[in-house]
């Protein structure tokens, strides 16, 4: 798809690859710095946070190992219930591991404070949270984000992994997707 014509379908670029890239080198430092001498797992949840893991794992200079995991509410329709279904579960035991979570977004937090506490409940040495975004005024939970990229408003966007009926993922920015594409 040519880049112009997925920008007719967004109003508004609320965070660019530039920026992106920028905030995941200034977390990869951080996260180095706090894991160095550990052997620091990063557990992707598919599908949104794969170009996130891909950009801040490769951002990493230390040994770090990488799974994943697939999750979604329970309930029907489009807001989280709380209630998370494991659709494909870890390869690896995480007895006595450190873990970081990677995520695209947190929107009511329900779905990462319910895999925090799952992936703490396999006895884990530590479960920490990296997510690239966050709609502050969308939090029903509180979730304790070790490494935040962004605080973006309480809107629907897509790129960068996000996306709107599976589209959109490839888009290199953050952006609001314009009303005419779900109307
Ligand atoms: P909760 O509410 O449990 O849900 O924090 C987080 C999950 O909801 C999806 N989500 C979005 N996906 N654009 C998207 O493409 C959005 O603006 C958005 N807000 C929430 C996403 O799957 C995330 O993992
Ligand atoms: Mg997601």
């Amino acid at each position: 798809m040519h880049a112009t014509e997925i920008e007719a379908d967004l109003t508004e670029v609320l965070v660019t690859e530039q920026q992106i890239h920028g905030k995941l080198a200034e977390l990869a430092r951080r996260i180095e710095e706090d894991y160095a001498g550990r052997d620091l797992l990063l557990v992707g949840v598919l599908k949104g946070a794969v170009m996130v893991m891909a950009d801040l794992a490769r951002e990493l200079g230390s040994h770090i190992a990488m799974d994943w995991m697939a999750v979604s509410s329970y309930g029907a329709g489009t807001t989280s219930s709380g209630v998370v279904r494991i659709l494909k579960d870890l390869d690896t035991d995480l007895a006595g591991r450190d873990v970081l979570i990677v995520e695209d977004i947190i929107d009511s937090g329900l779905t990462l404070s319910w895999l925090q506490a799952n992936l703490r409940s396999r006895g884990a040495a530590s479960v920490e949270i990296c997510a690239l975004l966050r709609k502050p005024d969308a939090a029903k939970v509180d979730v304790d984000v070790k490494y935040l990229g962004f605080d973006i408003p309480n809107r629907f966007v897509v790129g960068y992994g996000l996306d709107y009926a599976e589209r959109y993922r490839n888009l290199r920015d953050v952006a609001i997707l314009a009303p005419h594409v779900y109307s």
